[in-house]
């Protein structure tokens, strides 16, 4: 990619779409969801080779526990499969990856797994990796909050000292620039409770294309609209 194409620094995805690519090829959610697991997988090194640093993936919301008990069996077992994968990953690639939202709401054996998978590749200076996994972003928030009133309660800081930097460095993406670019696959244009607080800056794009069929063209179209954008606030200047 050219200079005047610069690939911005952090992008989060809504991986969204799977469900309704799964039925508009006859088969059914799960296979779907497979699918797009296996385009994460692509997309990773496609992020990386464009020049993007850190990517940031919305794996399963605290919504999505409202689905059918068939579906987040389902989906926690692709996860499993994947953290457990991401061993190798992480240090074939030189990935580092964290698992951001509420892991104590997560199966206890996924739990350990996130631990150990971050512990693993914190020393990975490659691609930045996270997956967001049981995240809601006013949970997240919600949580900050609660860690800074505790502070103040046991009188650690005043309320004057809070700031805007102290509550993003209690939030689960402390230590992260905030996304450069957002994209939303799948013809949805909600933010559906993510990174609120981090998306304050961030451009919006949005594609019709489902997540399962997201490929390299379509990340580099993203990226050509992204640089069309006259940016003043945010990492890249
Ligand atoms: C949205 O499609 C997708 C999800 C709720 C889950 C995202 C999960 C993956 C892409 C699986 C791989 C991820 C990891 C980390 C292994 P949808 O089911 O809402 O689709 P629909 O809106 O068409 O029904």
């Amino acid at each position: 990619m050219s200079d005047i194409n610069k690939a911005p620094t952090h992008v989060a995805i809504i991986m969204d779409g799977n469900g309704r690519w799964a039925k508009s090829k006859g088969f059914p959610r799960t296979v779907g969801h497979a699918k797009g697991a296996q385009n994460l997988e692509d997309m990773l090194y496609i992020a990386d080779e464009l020049g993007i640093k850190y990517l940031t993936v919305y794996a399963f919301s605290t919504e999505n526990w409202k689905r059918s008990e068939d579906e987040v069996m389902a989906l926690m077992n692709l996860f499993r499969e994947y953290l457990r994968n991401g061993f190798k990953k992480a240090a074939r690639n030189n990935v580092r990856i964290r698992v951001i939202g509420y892991r104590p709401g997560l199966p206890k054996d996924l739990q350990d797994l996130a631990d150990e998978l971050e512990e693993f590749s914190k020393d990975n200076t490659g691609l930045q990796f996270q997956i967001a996994l049981n995240y809601g972003s006013r949970d997240e928030i919600t949580r900050a909050v609660k860690k800074i009133a505790e502070d103040v309660k046991e009188g650690k800081i005043n309320p004057e000292d809070i700031s805007e930097e102290m509550i993003s460095k209690h939030l689960d993406t402390a230590d992260i620039p905030d996304p450069d670019l957002m994209i939303r696959t799948s013809g949805e244009q909600r933010l559906s409770n993510y990174l609120l607080w981090q998306l304050a800056y961030t451009e919006f794009y949005y594609t019709d294309t489902h997540w399962p069929v997201f490929g390299k063209k379509d990340l580099q179209e993203a990226i050509e609209w992204y640089n069309t954008r006259d940016r003043r606030y945010g990492n890249a200047k």
